[in-house]
């Protein structure tokens, strides 16, 4: 197999199948708030712990095709001392590593941030290569309101992102290319289609340019939906038509698959979301990578608690039901209630 169809290969693998990507990759930091308001203490052991748990969950390759984890828990080991690439390899699931280092303050653009990460990067990416990471993942964060995104900060990060993803293509690895248009606001879906649009639109100019093989990348942007302080009620159907009309217009037919983050969207929403998106024709594959609205209900399940691991697991194991469901047509609310096995 030649890299390039190999890189097609692992991204259509990622995206087929009634199957979607688990985002298990907050940075420490990130991590430590939700253990914390969680009542978790925020150890070493607690996030590799909490992170075994959700790798481990059984019948989890029935609905998760990747899972993408920070470089600290790529590093740690599952209890049986396989590390989590190999633990994650056994039971089918491919694994993915964020590698950026984190959303910094723009110079010269006001309240907004640029994407860090490529300082030996290349030498990062063939480690991890080895180390069994089949796709890697950036995250470029976008805020909508006065004026925002500008122009600046969508070009310093559609250019971060075209040398990140040119640089994982390089070493054999499948570039999840992440634009996040924050929900954070008051503006309207209207306005979070516009910013949507625009910062695809960058994105994608910039990854031509530095010849991203687009049927090698995943792209996982944002749902548009209404800003969560504006008051606005969105259907799955009105988010479906605005996601998808907004995603059409810009989004190369030649990308191998869109794979939804949920930004903070309750759990429920989100599947609702996906499974109206379904219904619509598009030219690549729709699936999710979602964070918060697949491990929310593991967390508050387990609490740190040994004794409810099973309980974390199950929590965790429904809603990859509920969004592998929506995926095939058939999510509903029996399926969220639990009632039906989907
Ligand atoms: P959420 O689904 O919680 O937004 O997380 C997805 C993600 O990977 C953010 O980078």
């Amino acid at each position: 197999m030649t890299r390039s169809s190999e890189l097609s290969a692992v991204a259509a693998t990622l995206v087929a199948g009634g199957k979607g990507i688990l985002a298990a990759d907050e940075s420490i930091g990130t991590m430590n708030r939700r253990l914390e308001n969680a009542g978790v203490a925020p150890t070493v052991e607690h996030r590799r712990t909490y992170r075994e748990l959700l790798a481990t969950t059984p019948g989890l390759a029935d609905g998760v095709s990747g899972i993408i984890l920070c470089d600290e828990t790529f590093r740690q080991s599952t209890s049986d001392g396989e590390t989590f690439p190999r633990s994650l390899s056994v039971r089918r699931i491919l694994t993915g590593v964020k590698v950026d280092t984190g959303a910094k303050p723009l110079a010269g653009a006001p309240g907004e941030t640029v994407t860090e990460g490529l300082d030996g990067l290349r030498e990062r990416l063939a480690e991890y290569r080895e180390l069994g990471a089949a796709f890697a993942k950036w995250r470029a964060v976008l805020v909508i309101g006065d004026g925002k995104p500008g122009f600046r900060a969508r070009q310093a990060n559609a250019h971060a992102m075209a040398r990140y993803a040119a640089l994982c293509q390089e070493a054999g690895i499948v570039p999840i290319v992440e634009p996040e248009v924050l929900m954070a606001g008051d503006h309207s879906a209207a306005a979070c289609a516009a910013a949507t649009a625009v910062t695809l639109r960058d994105f994608f100019a910039e990854l031509e340019d530095a010849g991203v093989a687009l049927d090698g990348i995943v792209l996982k942007p944002n749902m548009v939906v209404p800003g969560e302080d504006s008051g606005e009620v969105a259907t799955p159907d009105q988010v479906a038509s605005a996601t998808v009309g907004t995603l059409r217009t810009v989004v190369p037919a030649k990308v191998a698959g869109v794979a939804f983050l949920s930004g903070g969207q309750p759990a429920a929403a989100a599947s609702a979301n996906l499974a109206a998106m379904q219904q619509l024709a598009t030219p690549w594959p729709l699936t999710f990578s979602f964070g918060r609205a697949l491990v929310d209900p593991a967390l508050a399940a387990w609490r740190g608690d040994p004794e409810q691991v099973a309980a974390g697991q199950r929590a965790l194991a429904h809603r990859v039901r509920c969004n592998s469901a929506a995926l095939q047509g058939v999510y509903d609310e029996a399926v969220e209630d639990g009632r039906v096995p989907a």
